[in-house]
């Protein structure tokens, strides 16, 4: 059973993987626009990643004997600028999120709550792989010499 503090903490992590969803999908739009294919994949993907980890914690709260909630998800940004900027923003975030979990993991053992702890190790890895693959992209934009050369960056990451 969850703690009314671990579960309200998850719950808000719903709604943050949900955001995160949201605003991958509104960069891969503007990039689709642009007619960057390779991005626009690579952000739809990760879009429909973030909604995969809202639903596993939204699994694992009803597992749990708990009450997922799904709640008003804010407005997120638009207006983008460089693809520079945009990958350096995708990287600052995923950063952001990793503290994220790692405060869950921190409550999660104040509270005891061992099974947290064990469900937010899966977590605590794919943030590690997230931050990584983000980060290859705003290196691959640097040593392209930014908007230079983005056309091929773009195109490597059609194939993946
Ligand atoms: Fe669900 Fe990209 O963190």
């Amino acid at each position: 059973m969850l703690s009314e503090k671990m579960q309200k903490a998850l719950n808000d992590q719903i709604a943050a993987e949900m955001w995160s969803s949201n605003l991958y999908l509104s960069m891969s739009i503007h990039f689709a626009i642009l007619g960057y294919s390779g991005f626009t994949s690579w952000l739809k993907r990760q879009s429909l990643e973030e909604l995969e980890h809202a639903h596993k914690i939204i699994d694992y709260v009803v597992d749990r004997g708990g009450t997922p909630v799904v709640s008003e998800i804010s407005v997120v940004p638009d207006g983008y600028g460089s693809a520079l900027e945009i990958f350096e923003h995708v990287y600052e975030h995923e950063v952001k999120v990793s503290k994220m979990i790692d405060d869950l993991d921190d409550l999660a053992l104040a509270e005891n709550d061992k099974a947290t702890q064990d469900f937010l190790r899966w977590f605590i890895h794919e943030q590690v792989e997230e931050e990584s693959s983000s980060k290859a992209i705003v290196d691959k934009i640097r040593l392209s010499g930014g908007e230079q050369f983005l056309w091929f960056v773009d195109n490597s990451l059609n194939t993946k």
